[in-house]
């Protein structure tokens, strides 16, 4: 079988958040079940380098507004098509942001044209390699299978949200700019409360919409998590379906990694010490063995339930506990993060950035990671978390609650306790879940035990790839039986 997956980031090459990490992963995991997958994306500035590897490329004329190629690519375990779309792409700034921070204002036309390449190659194929199966992700995606539609094709197509929140909503005006077929501006099309929505139109031209776990799934059908499309997705119930996040076990492996001060296993939990001690001093941060050192490696947003973070802070400090923070995201939280690191030197330290090596030293050096979330469709810095014995902290929603079990007396007596857990999502909550994690480590041996069972926790792709290959094969199986 051959899948192509549509997406506007993939790790190690170019990723803002977990998506990348999914992209780039995924196609690895299915590669063991013989499912052979490409991957397109945007040719931004920063993978010019890769691009030098091209090994063939195909001319796409020119989309919105810009002469457009296909090159593909191997790298890295991954077959890459990337579009390379010259005025669209090649900018200074960020892949979705302007250098002042703002959505680049042709966002519409530049995911348009990263999906109009996909259904292309959909359509015609790569040279004479040619999908079966078209695999969209998220809004910046959201177009691929609706042009396929379009076009009057009946290959099928897969969507994931990865993330409700982004909606790829644009002004109905660009209706026929980006092709669309004005009749799909309607409530069963792409129009969504007097705009276009990509993710909607993908939602509506997809056999199947996947999400990222089983919970978020379901809270996808409800008004609170729903933001809007929780109809939509009511009424395709047998459609949806949540599929939990792997991560790369080669990537992330505490007894391999090359960007952490010590490689441990969980038989040598001692030269854990080693990387706590190297972050204590990249974060300016002052021993104590009595207590835990929390870290958070995040986006600065509200859906990340950080703001609750502040609150809790005199009571973490007020415990002789540490935090390590590392993110980078809204003004408003950088800067109180920055504050409290100045009110609370050497108990709080705070980096503003986003940096992938010390990401790695800090899941290997902290005790703990907080993820007090409001929503979370996946999450994968608690299973980074798990693989590297760094206990997590995580309010029980999305796929915090599919993944971490909480260390109550039974979950301990029982050998299965991963980590704490808190609903509702206040900071009240927060600091209780905190508590009962410094409690608990002033316990080495239950703290020990609690380490060991995460880190055998299985966090790999082997279930979640083999259930969208089971996805994958019913939607050929139908296509073919259609074809009958
Ligand atoms: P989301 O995709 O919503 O941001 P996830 O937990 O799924 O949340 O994925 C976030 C990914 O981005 C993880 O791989 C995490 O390690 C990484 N990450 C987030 N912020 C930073 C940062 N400032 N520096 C390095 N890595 C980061
Ligand atoms: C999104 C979600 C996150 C998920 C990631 C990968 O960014 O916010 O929860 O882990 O996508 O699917």
């Amino acid at each position: 079988m051959k899948v192509l997956l549509a997406a506007s980031e993939c790790a190690p090459f170019v990723k803002t958040g977990g998506l990348a990490d999914v992209v780039g992963a995924l196609p690895k995991a299915l590669a063991e079940a013989d499912i052979e997958c490409r991957v397109i994306l945007p040719l931004y500035p920063t993978l010019k380098g890769l691009a030098r590897k091209a090994t063939s490329d195909m001319d796409l004329g020119t989309l919105f507004g810009s002469p457009a190629r296909l090159l593909a690519i191997e790298a890295e375990g991954l077959s890459l098509l990337l579009l390379q779309a010259p005025d669209l792409f090649e900018r200074k700034g960020g892949i979705y942001l302007d250098e002042s921070g703002n959505d680049w204002t042709d966002n519409a036309q530049r995911f348009a044209a990263l999906s109009n390449a996909a259904a292309q190659v959909s359509l015609t194929g790569y040279e004479n390699w040619r999908p079966d199966l078209l695999h969209a992700h998220d809004w910046q995606a959201g177009l691929a299978p609706w042009y396929l539609r379009q076009a009057g094709s009946r290959m099928p197509s897969v969507i994931t949200i990865h993330n409700i929140a982004f909606q790829g909503l644009f002004p109905a005006a660009l209706t026929r700019l980006l092709k669309l077929d004005p009749a799909g501006y309607s409530r069963e099309g792409y129009e969504y409360y007097g705009q276009i929505s990509f993710l909607k139109a993908g939602i509506i031209a997809s056999e199947r919409i996947t999400t990222v776990s089983p919970t978020y799934a379901r809270e996808l059908m409800a008004a609170e998590f729903g933001m809007g499309f929780e109809g939509l997705l009511q009424s395709r119930k047998s459609d949806l379906v949540g599929i939990l996040n792997g991560i790369d076990l080669k990537a992330w492996d505490p007894q391999s990694d090359t960007a952490i001060a010590e490689n441990y296993s969980a038989r040598s939990l001692k030269r854990k010490a080693a990387n706590r001690q190297a972050l204590e001093k990249r974060f300016g941060l002052s021993g104590n063995p009595d207590a835990p050192l929390f870290c958070v490696i995040s986006r600065l947003t509200e859906q990340k339930g950080l703001d609750l973070l502040l609150d809790a802070i005199p009571a973490l400090v007020g415990r002789g506990a540490r935090l390590a923070l590392l993110g980078s995201g809204e003004k408003k939280l950088e800067e109180s993060f920055r504050k409290a690191a100045a009110d609370h030197a050497g108990s709080v330290g705070t980096i503003i950035g986003y940096d992938e090596n010390l990401s790695h030293l800090m899941q290997a050096g902290s005790d703990a990671i907080l993820v007090p979330s409001r929503f979370e469709p996946c999450g994968l810095t608690q299973l980074y978390g798990l693989r590297y014995g760094t206990l997590p902290v995580v309010s029980r929603t999305g796929g915090l609650a599919d993944t971490i079990i909480d260390a109550n007396d039974a979950a301990i007596r029982a050998g299965s306790a991963t980590g704490f857990q808190f609903a509702p999502v206040t900071a009240e909550n927060l600091v209780h879940a905190i508590d009962r994690a410094c409690d608990l480590f002033g316990d080495r041996k239950i703290w020990t035990l609690l380490m060991r069972n995460a880190m055998r926790h299985q966090v790999g792709w082997d279930a979640s790839a083999t259930a969208y290959q089971s996805l994958f094969e019913s939607l050929l199986d139908g296509a073919e039986k259609d074809a009958e």
